[in-house]
């Protein structure tokens, strides 16, 4: 199967065990996302967040859902407020919700009801080292990522660091689903190229919605 193959129609790749990419399926819904995140940003600006070792991320972030997943010095967690704000993240909007459980449904993955959505803004050079998603509290539940605007390239790697990643290109529209025994996998994003997209301008966003609390 070639990985790098365009096509118009969306395409579903099984990549692992748990792990597929349907090439362009968030197209159907990018223009009521695109105003929906207008929304979201609106009450919970981006912010660039500060890891527990002090650095901080070159991906600015913000949240939408019953919680959010922050990092301070004080550690990683998921809360129910923006620390930023003081009050609740803004709720998930239907066209977000939509389309994480239609890629679901689609990929074998039932009635996923997420709580939470990380939205992530790369800028040219922002990216993403090599992590596990394993805040959230019940690993049978799927990562749902969904990448827009500028494209960037993907790395899946396996259940150590150290192990051999797959680098994937992941364009406007892209949604890749990870759960099951891929659920732990390592993953990250190399530094974001210079480019530029109609509608988000020199910006890579990343949305992961899972299933935290
Ligand atoms: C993440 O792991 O939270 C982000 C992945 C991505 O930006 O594609
Ligand atoms: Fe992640």
């Amino acid at each position: 199967m070639d990985l790098f193959d365009k096509t118009d129609a969306p395409q579903s790749l099984k990549l692992a065990d748990g792990t597929v990419l349907l090439r362009g399926f968030a197209l159907r819904e990018q223009t009521a996302m695109l105003e929906d995140l207008h929304t979201v940003i609106a009450l919970a600006p981006f912010r660039h967040m500060v890891t527990p070792g002090g650095f901080t991320m070159s991906v600015a972030m913000t949240n939408c859902g019953e919680l959010g997943w922050v990092t301070d010095k004080t550690g990683y967690r998921y809360d129910a407020q923006d620390p930023i704000t003081g009050k609740p993240w803004p709720p998930m909007p239907a066209s977000f919700m939509a389309l994480a459980r239609s890629a679901t449904a689609l990929t074998g993955y039932r009635e996923f009801m997420p709580d939470a959505c990380l939205i992530n803004r790369y800028q040219v050079g922002a990216r993403m080292s090599l992590h596990q998603d394993k805040d959230e509290r019940d690993f049978t539940q799927p990562i749902v990522s969904v990448s827009l605007g500028v494209s960037a390239v993907f790395q899946l790697g396996c259940f150590a660091r150290t192990d051999k990643v797959v680098k994937l290109p992941l364009d406007h529209g892209d949604v890749l689903v990870w759960g099951g025994v891929s659920r732990l996998r390592y993953h990250g994003v190399l530094p974001l190229k210079v480019s530029h997209h109609p509608a988000f301008g020199e910006y890579r966003i990343n949305l992961t919605f899972r299933k935290a609390g």
